[in-house]
């Protein structure tokens, strides 16, 4: 099973100083060092967090895959189509989300998400839908002939109770079964975390996950520790200087 490692909230802290770090495609060679299958970003209409530049450059540091997650926008599938991310997953978008909220529509105008994925394909781009787990969704996929489906975790994530979580499971396990039965790849991702992820996974269907902000989270609180260290010894390396 490949991981695809989102690195959007890299940009999210660099973002919010508008400065040059910390950068995503530093992130990104270390996660490929790390063990990662692909790269995953997420470029939004409004440049919350990753930028054109940041995409550029992950064009051509990223040695897995490379991933664009957008919205099926006349100005991000020229984007796609000029950058050529290996692959693009196509999401809904709204301004006012604090993350993506739910899978794409594809009952209200197919066609249009059809033109899409086609304008993609034809530029040599595997194209995924994100979807909710309900097998209306996949089927819709299929006939739209998406390459995949990448299925929503995000209610499975949410879930508190033993019921709800078990309910969740099975409707992503039934999403992945008829998504590989009618001959799409699976994928899968939104809200997985070092605690949630192993039923996912062990969903045989599944070919990759997306993780984003709990490795991001992660990644903070292994390595705060070293980096105030190194803080502090370079205080103290300048105080015992001959002068200080
Ligand atoms: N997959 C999709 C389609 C997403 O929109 C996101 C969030 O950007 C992810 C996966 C990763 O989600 P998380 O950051 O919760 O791991």
């Amino acid at each position: 099973m490949r991981l695809g490692v989102n690195l959007d909230h890299v940009a999210t802290v660099r973002q919010a100083r508008r400065s040059a770090e910390p950068d995503p495609v530093g992130a990104a060679v270390l996660a490929e060092l790390g063990g990662a299958d692909g790269i995953t970003v997420h470029l939004r209409e409004d440049r919350r967090h990753i930028q054109d530049r940041d995409l550029r450059l992950l064009r051509d540091v990223v040695r897995g895959r490379l991933n664009l997650e957008m919205a099926a926008t006349p100005e991000m599938i020229e984007i796609a189509l000029t950058v050529k991310p290996d692959q693009a997953t196509l999401v809904p978008e709204r301004r006012e989300e604090i993350t993506t909220e739910g899978g794409l529509d594809l009952g209200t105008d197919p066609a249009a998400v059809k033109r899409a994925v086609s304008a993609l394909r034809h530029g040599g781009i595997f194209t995924a839908l994100f979807i909710d787990p309900e097998p209306e969704s996949v089927k819709a996929a299929r006939k739209i002939e998406a390459d995949a489906v990448e299925i929503h975790t995000g209610m499975y994530a949410n879930a508190r109770s033993e019921a709800s979580i078990s309910r969740e499971l099975e409707r992503v396990t039934h999403a992945a079964r008829l998504a590989a039965r009618l001959g799409l790849h699976v994928h899968a991702g939104h809200g997985l975390n070092y605690t949630n992820v192993d039923s996912i996974a062990s969903i045989p269907e599944i070919e990759e996950l997306n993780i984003g902000h709990a490795i991001v989270s992660r990644a903070l609180f292994t390595g705060l520790t070293r980096a105030v260290r190194e803080m502090k010894e370079r205080i103290a390396a300048a105080r015992s200087r001959p002068g200080a």
